[in-house]
């Protein structure tokens, strides 16, 4: 199957990437955001990271100018009955998932993938409650999505091998590396990432060294380019305690047990970089 026309759903941190990922790839791009305001935002954030590739030279103003005319944005769910391949980036709630899946079911052509960017909740469960589920699969960005080599392309016992065949082809189209997941919830990455990022809380929490020090350590000692709590502020706290509840109810194994500190900090607004406060300031 060829894809021409993506659909993103969700124009947050993730979905505006990765449509500003899709347009840059020479797709033409619909992204849909639930109202005007947080759409426009979306839109923004994506332009303004076409004007510093441009100011850097890595856009010519003529292929930015493209670029841009490939990309449009909707609050309009209906206004995606076109795509070839629709990618859902939006809130990790399954609740959610599961109040928008049967409507893209009836409203997309019947050909038409469906790829979750979840990044922990069972996709299964979203192909289940379509009459597609064999075109249903994970289709797994990272922060920030423009930028991150990989994505993880997650199978379900459902997707055909036509369909993984079509979302590898269309990941490498995107200039991306895919690497293929079983859909477990955490895939590769994640169930690697969270118990990294929550036992730098509990050390923290416990007194063991300060954000700083803690920071440096992994920086300089493992080469990482951002310590633990600078990624837990990039990826969002919010996000992170989502996934980590999202694995340990389905394995309850303590390792993946968020610690106090990152659910209070939550429950406190403090998300990281997007809310402008997490284990750093950003005002
Ligand atoms: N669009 C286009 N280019 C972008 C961009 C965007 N949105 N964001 C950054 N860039 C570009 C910058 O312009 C810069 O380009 P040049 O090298 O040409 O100057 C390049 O990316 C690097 O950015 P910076 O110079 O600003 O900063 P940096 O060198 O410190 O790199 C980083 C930033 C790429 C984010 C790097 O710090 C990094 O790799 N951090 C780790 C990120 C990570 O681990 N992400 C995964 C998180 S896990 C996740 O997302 C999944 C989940 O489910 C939780």
């Amino acid at each position: 199957m060829e894809i021409r026309k993506v659909g993103v759903i969700g124009c947050g941190l993730m979905g505006g990437g990765i449509a500003q990922t899709c347009a840059q790839a020479g797709y033409t791009t619909l992204v849909r955001e639930i109202n005007q305001e947080l759409l426009d935002k979306g839109l923004a954030r994506i332009d303004a990271a076409w004007q510093k590739m441009e100011s850097k030279g890595k856009l010519t103003a003529q292929q930015a100018a493209e670029t841009r005319e490939r990309l449009r944005g909707t609050i309009n769910l209906e206004d995606l009955a076109d795509c070839d391949v629709i990618i859902e980036a939006v809130i990790e709630n399954m609740e959610e998932k599961l109040r928008l899946y049967p409507m893209l079911d009836r409203l997309l052509k019947p050909e038409a993938l469906l790829l979750s960017n979840t990044s922990s909740l069972s996709v299964t469960q979203m192909g289940a409650v379509t009459r597609r589920p064999d075109k249903v699969a994970g289709l797994h960005f990272f922060n920030p999505a423009p930028v991150m080599q990989l994505v993880e392309i997650v199978r379900t016992i459902s997707t055909s091998d036509e369909t993984i065949e079509t979302v590898q082809q269309f990941a490498r189209s995107l200039g991306k590396t895919p690497v293929l997941a079983k859909d477990t919830a955490g895939f590769i990455v994640n169930f690697l990432l969270i118990p990294y990022l929550i036992s730098a809380v509990r050390m923290l929490e416990n007194g063991v060294a300060s954000r700083d020090d803690i920071d440096t350590a992994m920086k300089l000692g493992c080469g990482y380019p951002m310590g633990p709590f600078t990624l837990l502020d990039y990826v969002g706290l919010d996000t992170t305690l989502w996934a980590a509840e999202a694995i340990y109810d389905e394995y309850k194994d303590p390792l993946y047990a968020p610690p106090p500190l990152l659910r209070r900090m939550v429950q406190s607004g403090y998300y990281g970089k997007k809310s402008g406060k997490g284990f750093y300031d950003y005002q």
